[in-house]
């Protein structure tokens, strides 16, 4: 069942977010978060680092999993994943980044890096909390539209749309923006306990209402959400507006 919040911004649905996980690490010390990228998530992050300092929530065994990487990037890149992700998440929370995991880019080993991954999602116990945002067209991690609903992590394409939309992060130059990627499947994603996807704004409108009220289909991945068992979406007013 999918879980609709509407919120008046931002900081609300990052709150949202932080509560149920900080009750999560309280009651589960080496739980498993599901980590994104994206502007949407940075809020909850936000949030959340201030809650576990003033509530000193003890944060040193929590592990991570991020749901993707760009191919090819270095890691030191600052705008890989990797690097997004210690920036936005392990730094600010004082998370052990040796419990973190970002999918390996690296073009020499990428075939079955998609496989190693989910081995390690699973060895850890699976995720308990996934945090997801969405894309223009309806992506969840780098799952376009078409991707399998059963898919596990491998390489893909990105479509133009989501390097048009990523070029912001590379200078506004779309030929910086790599062209492939690795990405948890959406049939990956589905494994997590609990999925909380957060989107904010016009521009995520109709892929808010294809996720929420249209038919399930790989068009829009993140409608797969609808054959979850606990998914929260958390979407301001705009996001809201074709609901
Ligand atoms: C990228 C990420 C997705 C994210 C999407 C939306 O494509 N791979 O995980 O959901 O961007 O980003 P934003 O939240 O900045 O709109």
């Amino acid at each position: 069942m999918t879980e609709v919040i509407i919120v008046k911004n931002q900081d609300e649905a990052g709150s949202i977010y932080a509560q149920r996980v900080a009750r999560l690490i309280e009651s589960k010390p080496d739980c498993v978060l599901g980590l994104a990228t994206g502007s949407s998530p940075l809020a909850a992050y936000r949030q959340l680092s201030a809650l576990v300092k003033n509530d000193s929530i003890d944060v040193s065994q929590v592990r991570g999993f991020a749901l993707d990487e760009y191919a090819g990037l270095d890691p030191k890149h600052p705008q890989s994943y990797q690097s997004t992700i210690n920036r936005t998440v392990v730094e600010p929370l004082g998370l052990d980044p040796e419990k973190i995991h970002v999918p390996n880019g690296n073009l020499s080993t990428i075939s079955e890096a998609g496989h190693a991954y989910d081995q390690a999602i699973e060895d850890a116990g699976g995720v308990d909390i996934q945090i997801l945002g969405i894309g223009t067209d309806g992506h969840i991690g780098f799952n376009e539209p078409g991707s399998s609903l059963a898919s596990g992590t491998r390489i893909k394409t990105l479509t133009e749309q989501t390097r048009i939309d990523n070029a912001r992060f590379f200078d506004d130059d779309i030929n910086q923006v790599p062209t492939h990627c690795i990405t948890q499947g959406i049939g990956t994603i589905l494994k997590a306990r609990h999925l909380i996807l957060l989107a904010f704004g016009s521009g995520k409108a109709e892929a808010i209402a294809e996720t929420v009220e249209g038919g399930i289909s790989s068009f829009c991945p993140a409608s797969a959400l609808q054959l979850h068992r606990h998914a929260t979406v958390i979407v301001d007013e705009a996001a809201a507006s074709r609901l």
